[in-house]
């Protein structure tokens, strides 16, 4: 039986092919261009099937923004190709972002900043005030569309981002370092959270961090890249449970502590090679 995951009518193991899955072959990015040119990023071959949560842990520098760009389809490969769902991405329709930084409208209250996402994705005017209730309940925000941004926490900002990321309904989901800013209990809401909607709703996430315990917490799959230009250094499935989990039980078990001091080893030994 098909997963649900899966677009309906997709050709039966065409991984590229499903919904919000990820392809890079041989990628490799460039900056600069006439005389002196540097290479950020590559080659990466990597592929993400639908439904995975990988997150790149890597060095700064190491070109892991510059990796999410290039999914996102902001920037084309110097070389190499990527797929999403087994086409090129195209920037703002191919998948929801969020940046370290919410960038939201300060002008606007966190249920006009929700709106506009909504019109982006161009849903129905008439279906708003449903999606932008239901998108602020995803993430713990109910009752919060009449405020304006500089009345809410840095919490709360980058939940409404996130909410903004899920408005279009696009099925994967890129985040860069999008809780590095956050104090450690913000951050432990944010990820758990983020964890339980992103199992819940079988999107693909593509996640960027430094942090090994947020790696190992958050990803199904854990990626180390070299340092800069970042190739691929360890690539570890994570098998803990998913869904509805007892976040503090599995920060505490073995397995999690073990599977982190893997991620945390290679992290280091990359940068220093
Ligand atoms: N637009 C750009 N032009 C030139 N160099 C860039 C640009 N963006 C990033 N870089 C360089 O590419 C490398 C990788 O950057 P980045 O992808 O931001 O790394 P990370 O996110 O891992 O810190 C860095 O050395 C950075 O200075
Ligand atoms: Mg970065």
């Amino acid at each position: 039986m098909p997963s649900s995951r899966e677009i309906p009518g997709a050709p039966a193991g065409a991984d590229t092919a499903r919904a919000g899955s990820v392809r890079l072959d041989h990628v490799t990015h460039r900056y600069g261009r006439s005389g002196e040119t540097f290479t950020a990023v590559g080659p990466v071959d990597l592929t993400v099937p639908a439904g995975e949560f990988l997150v790149l842990v890597g060095a700064s520098g190491c070109g892991k923004s510059t990796l999410l760009r290039l999914i996102a389809g902001f920037e084309r490969p110097t070389h190499g190709s990527v797929r999403v769902c087994g086409a090129e991405p195209r920037p703002g329709v191919t998948a929801g972002v969020v940046f370290q930084t919410p960038r939201l409208f300060p002008w606007r209250t966190v249920g006009g900043n929700i709106d506009l996402a909504l019109r982006y994705a161009r849903v129905e005017r008439a279906r708003w005030p449903e999606r932008r209730a239901e998108l602020l309940a995803r993430v713990g925000l109910e009752g919060t569309g009449k405020r304006r941004v500089w009345e809410i926490s840095g919490g709360q900002r980058q939940r409404v981002a996130i909410a903004r990321a899920l408005a279009a309904e696009n099925p994967l989901l890129l985040l860069d370092e999008p809780f590095a800013a956050l104090d450690a209990l913000t951050r432990e809401r944010l990820q758990e959270d983020l964890r339980r909607e992103t199992d819940r709703t079988g999107r693909t996430a593509v996640f960027v961090t430094h942090s090994a315990d947020e790696a190992v917490f958050l990803g199904s799959r854990v990626v180390v890249l070299t340092r800069s230009p970042g190739t691929v250094a360890l690539d570890l499935p994570v098998p803990l449970p998913r869904g509805d989990v007892d976040a503090e039980r599995l920060r505490a078990c073995e397995e999690f502590a073990e599977l982190r001091a893997r991620v945390s080893h290679a992290v280091k030994a990359a940068a220093a090679a």
